[in-house]
């Protein structure tokens, strides 16, 4: 699929959003189907510091990435949790994920973060340079074999990731 750009999100997009992370997370086996409440959750405690959309030539919402601030040994240190990550299943795998991943993780970095998190398939998100960093692990004993990490500014933190509150 063609015709479509990123933009940050906008004051009225909240209810196209939720539409679309369900739509993208219904099918999912591991879904526990509340991602669209995560999003809003985020959003409603402030901690939603990076909200991109993918529109259609129609202006339609048709992917969306969030990235929220997390911390390691309960200290702020510059890092985000990218979660969810969601496209429109009629046009899942046309490059709209990655283009919101790269083009998520390029504006942080130009903003200053020093690193980014994600628990997902790591066959997936290898490809973006997500990998192992010794010493950084999630609270998450279930979350742990699907954690990755991608160092933006060094050093590494050291400890235990948590997320934001949202996340329960
Ligand atoms: C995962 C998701 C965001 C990817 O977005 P997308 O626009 O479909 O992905 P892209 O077109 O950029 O990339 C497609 C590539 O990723 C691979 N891919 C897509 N989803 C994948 C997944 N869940 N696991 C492994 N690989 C995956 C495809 O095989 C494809 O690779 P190929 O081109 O080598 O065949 C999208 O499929 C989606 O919304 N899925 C449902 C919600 C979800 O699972 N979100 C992630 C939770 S961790």
């Amino acid at each position: 699929m063609s015709g479509w750009t990123i933009r940050p999100e906008r004051p009225g997009d909240e209810a196209a959003i939720h539409d679309l992370v369900a739509r993208a997370f219904a099918p999912m086996p591991f879904s526990e189907g509340d991602e669209q409440d995560l999003v809003d959750a985020l959003r409603a405690a402030g901690d939603l510091i990076q909200s991109l959309v993918a529109a259609d030539s129609a202006g339609t919402i048709i992917g969306h990435i969030s990235f929220s601030p997390v911390t390691v040994d309960q200290e702020a240190c510059g890092w985000f949790q990218m979660a969810p990550v969601s496209v429109s299943p009629e046009v899942q795998r046309s490059g709209i994920g990655s283009a919101l991943i790269e083009t998520g993780i390029a504006r942080l970095k130009a903003e200053g973060a020093r690193g980014v998190a994600v628990v997902g398939n790591p066959a997936y998100y290898e490809r973006f340079g997500f990998t192992q960093v010794p010493g950084l692990a999630p609270l998450s004993a279930h979350d742990a074999p699907y954690f990755r990490a991608m160092v933006l500014a060094g050093p590494a933190p050291q400890g235990i990731l948590r997320y934001a509150p949202a996340f329960g």
